[in-house]
């Protein structure tokens, strides 16, 4: 059996913030980073507009408590607010240790770090490395995790968290080139998995990002918390939904509908174009669905609204988002300098998951933790974003909770000692799961069930939600997880079978989907990116809480968790 003092699952920002930081404050302990992709292709790789801290290079008027703010009056009062305070206190160290690890930030002509305007932020304090921030930041780390000796398990897919008796013991694996199964135990296991994207069929996420982290807690018992808010980035590009950065918008372009009219001004007129992303959204597809909407011939009543650069001039575009305009004229032809870019909403970003405290403990309900057991980053939700997230405000909870984490790792583990793993046991029955995949002779492919869940996430369980959709979405997750004990594989060979990975993965999709749906349903309030319009207003006596969800193949109970609020008292939220 393999062991390593702490596993860590995900070579994203989170992860490798994380091991760099127990590298640095334990340099004995051995760590292990394992990742279905390799580190670098991580979703983090993908972040692009910034990430927000008060260091006032460009705003002396700007103060962490006004970030604070900021961040819990954008979360619509469901973040814990303890959370938010240390999120953003902590957020100018970490932009700084970034850079003197390397990182390559695009500058002020006085040669200080350059911030610009972002979503729902009262002022302009997100860093940036022209639009293509996620990569910058996550190649320096991947960097210092190899200078730390950490040692790097890159394209191997984690099938199961060993949890037993309250306790995280280690992991199963199974290594995507050859099919090997290894059980490693370690004395802490950190998740920073990522989020889920992949749900929906219009997303910025990569095809990674199926929320296996989510489902392997979820199936081993654990809650999943506030999984009903669900962030739909209001410009994906039409119509592949891959993401145009906020930044863009940050940087002066405007929105415009069918008629020509920038039509932010009817849904949050203080803010225009940099409302936060629910109300943004949520404006973009009302537009599109009362007829103001652009068809591809330019007429209206089509699919997308346009993202208009134009007049920022092509020195400005080329400058600060470059690889926006890339992505238009790559992927649809478009030539942003000269032509308008075709966006609708997109799903970016999950705002729930597994529920830690600040330390990155995992909960086991609302006030017990399991033991050895840590997650950070998109994947857990220590509620920094409640119900809706800004913009930029991603990378920091990754670096600041992927530090304070790894910290956390570091005072806990010397104190731990290596768990009794019935290693036979995990491996036969990792073996027997992959067989049984491999043994089915059933009639529905992979791809069409995905496929189908997607459609129907999107449909039942987008943007606007009633409950009549809802049910209808339950009904048809529950034909669909029928569907799916009876898919076969084509590829029937150990060797590179990514058709294995997919069967795994549709497994994780199906369990996180359910989550999603009932939490919705049970909350009948909008709050949020989680819109009812049979319950269109915001219910703080019933739902200022948050919601725990357990999962169990019969069915998925509820709990609630209370919300901290110990600095701003919740108020009407206004643009
Ligand atoms: O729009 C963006 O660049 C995305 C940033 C984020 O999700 O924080």
């Amino acid at each position: 059996m393999l062991e390593h003092d702490v596993v860590i699952v995900g070579g994203g920002l989170a992860g490798c913030r994380a091991a760099v930081e127990i590298a640095r404050t334990e340099p004995g302990l051995n760590i292990a980073v394992v990742a279905k992709t390799h580190p670098i292709r991580s979703h983090s790789v993908a972040a692009q507009g910034g990430i927000a801290a008060t260091l006032k290079n460009v705003d002396d008027a700007d103060s962490w408590e006004a970030h604070a703010f900021d961040t819990v009056k954008g979360s619509d009062y469901l973040a814990d607010q303890d959370a938010v305070a240390l999120l953003t206190q902590e957020a100018p160290n970490v932009v700084i240790d970034l850079e003197h690890m390397g990182v390559l930030f695009s500058r002020l002509d006085d040669g200080r770090i350059a911030q610009r305007a972002f979503g729902g932020h009262s002022h302009r304090r997100t860093c940036y490395a022209a639009d293509k921030t996620g990569h910058a930041i996550l190649h320096e780390l991947v960097n210092n995790l190899r200078r730390y000796g950490v040692t790097i398990y890159d394209e191997w897919y984690v099938m199961r968290l060993i949890l037993e008796e309250g306790a995280a013991k280690g992991i199963v694996m199974y290594r995507i080139e050859d099919g090997e199964i290894r059980v490693v135990r370690a004395k802490a296991v950190m998740f920073g998995t990522g989020g889920y994207g992949r749900v929906f069929n219009t997303t910025s996420n990569d095809f990674a990002s199926t929320g296996d982290g989510l489902a392997m807690a979820a199936m081993a018992g654990l809650p999943l918390e506030d999984m009903e808010f669900v962030q739909f980035h209001p410009t994906g590009l039409y119509p592949v939904g891959v993401l145009i950065s906020e930044a863009v918008r940050g940087e002066g372009a405007y929105l415009k509908n069918a008629a020509g009219d920038r039509f932010m001004a009817t849904y949050a007129p203080s803010r225009m174009e940099l409302a936060p992303r629910d109300i943004t959204s949520r404006a973009i597809a009302t537009e599109i669905r009362q007829g103001r909407g652009i068809h591809p011939d330019g007429s209206a009543g089509g699919p997308f609204v346009h993202l208009d650069l134009r007049h920022m001039g092509k020195e400005k575009i080329m400058s600060r988002v470059p690889f926006a305009w890339e992505e238009a004229h790559r992927l649809v032809g478009v030539d942003a300098v000269h032509q308008p870019m075709p966006v609708r909403p997109t799903a970016h970003y999950s705002m729930g998951g597994i529920p830690v405290n600040t330390r990155g403990q995992v909960r086991s309900s609302a006030d017990g933790l399991v033991e050895g057991f840590y997650a950070a980053g998109e994947c857990a939700c220590v509620s920094v974003h409640g119900a809706n997230r800004l913009g930029s405000n991603s990378l920091l909870e990754c670096v600041v909770y992927g530090k304070l984490t790894g910290s956390a790792i570091a005072s806990d583990v010397p104190k731990r000692k290596f768990p009794e793993v019935d290693e036979g046991r995990y491996l036969r029955e990792a073996k027997q799961q992959i067989q049984e995949l491999l043994d089915r002779s059933g009639e529905n492919r992979i791809n069409s069930v995905r496929q189908a869940l997607q459609d129907a996430m999107t449909e039942y369980c987008g943007v606007f939600r009633t409950e009549e959709l809802m049910r209808q979405g339950i009904e048809k997750l529950g034909e669909l997880q029928q569907q799916a004990q009876n898919v076969y594989l084509d590829d029937k060979n150990q060797l590179w079978n990514t058709e294995i990975v997919e069967a795994l993965e549709l497994q994780s999709l199906i369990v996180v989907a359910q989550t999603i749906l009932t939490s919705a349903l049970n909350r009948q309030e909008s709050r949020g990116a989680h819109f009812r319009e049979d319950f269109p207003q915001r219910d703080d006596e019933n739902f200022l809480k948050h919601t725990l969800a357990y999962y169990s193949p019969a069915g998925i109970d509820l709990a609630t968790m209370p919300v901290v609020i110990n600095m701003f008292e919740p108020k009407e939220r206004k643009y």
